[in-house]
C-alpha cells in the first residue's frame, strides 16, 4: 500500500518501520523538514520525507501521528480543509489526555477522533493503534489485539490489513462514535500506570463468549 504519515516522532517511526518492513511504501510528512528527513532515515529506504501536503497525495491510507496539540494545525497544513483527505482512510492513534492523569481532554463528550473527522472533511477516520507503545510494532513481542472504531467499511478493511501486517489481531469494536470509549481505555491505563499501579491487574480475565470463539 501507499501510506502517508503525518508526524515525525516515536510512533511515526515505529509504525513506519513496521509497514516498510511489510513491503509498504511510506511517505513521512512533518512540519519540520529536518525531523521528517531524520524520521525517514530512521525508518530506512524506500521511506522518504515530504511536506505535510505531499504526504496525503495518492495515498491508500494516512496515519496521523502528531501530538494532540498539533492535530488541527497539521491537518490544516496538509490541506484537509480543502478536501485533500476526502475519501482516504485516516488512522487516528491519538491519546489526547491530561499528562500523567489520563483524563480525556475533549470536554464535550466526543472523542478526539470525532474532532479529527470535523477537521478533515470527507476523510474516513478510523481510531486505531493508540493503546500500545510504538516499540510493540518493531520488537519481537507477543501479538496483541488492536481494537478499532470507524464508520467506513473500506477504511476499516485497510486498517485491519495494516494491523495484521504489523503482527496484530485487529478487531472492529463499532462505529466511530465508539472511539471515545477506546480513548477512555487508554486514559484508564495511563492513569493507573502513572499512579504506580499495574493496569493489567485492574481488568478481569473474562473469556470470550463461546459462540464468538474462532471469529
Ligand atoms: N509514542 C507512542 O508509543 C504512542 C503510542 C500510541 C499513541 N501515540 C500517539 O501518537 C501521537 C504521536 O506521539 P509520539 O510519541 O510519536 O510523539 P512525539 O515523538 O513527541 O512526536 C510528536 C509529533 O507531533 C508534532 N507536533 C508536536 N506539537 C505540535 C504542534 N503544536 N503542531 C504541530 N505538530 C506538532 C511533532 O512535530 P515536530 O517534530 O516538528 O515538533 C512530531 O512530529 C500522539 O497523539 C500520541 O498520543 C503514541
Amino acid at each position: 500500500m501507499r501510506i502517508g504519515i503525518l508526524g515525525t516522532g516515536t510512533l511515526a517511526i515505529g509504525l513506519g518501520t513496521a509497514w516498510t518492513r511489510a513491503g509498504h511504501e511510506v511517505l513521512i510528512g512533518g512540519r519540520t523538514p529536518d525531523r521528517a528527513e531524520a524520521a525517514a532515515a530512521a525508518i530506512g529506504e524506500p521511506a522518504r520525507a515530504v511536506s505535510l501536503r505531499e504526504a496525503v497525495v495518492d495515498r491508500d491510507a494516512v496515519l496521523l501521528a502528531v501530538a494532540h496539540e498539533g492535530l488541527a494545525d497539521t491537518l490544516r497544513a496538509a490541506g484537509a480543509a480543502e478536501g485533500s483527505l476526502a475519501g482516504i482512510p485516516l488512522l487516528d492513534p491519538t491519546n489526547a489526555v491530561e499528562h500523567g492523569v489520563g483524563v480525556l481532554l475533549p470536554d464535550d463528550g466526543r472523542g478526539i477522533a470525532d474532532h479529527i473527522a470535523d477537521w478533515a472533511p470527507g476523510a474516513h477516520v478510523v481510531k486505531a493503534f493508540h493503546l500500545f507503545p510504538a516499540d510493540q510494532w518493531t520488537e519481537a513481542r507477543a501479538p496483541v489485539t488492536v481494537a478499532m472504531a470507524g464508520d467506513d467499511p473500506h477504511a476499516l478493511d485497510i486498517a485491519t490489513r495494516l494491523g495484521r501486517d504489523v503482527g496484530a489481531h485487529p478487531v472492529v469494536l463499532g462505529p466511530l462514535h465508539r472511539a471515545r470509549q477506546l480513548e477512555e481505555v487508554a486514559g484508564f491505563v495511563i492513569g493507573l500506570a502513572f499512579a504506580g499501579h499495574d493496569p493489567n491487574a485492574a481488568i478481569p480475565r473474562v473469556p470470550a463468549a463461546p459462540e464468538a470463539e474462532g471469529r
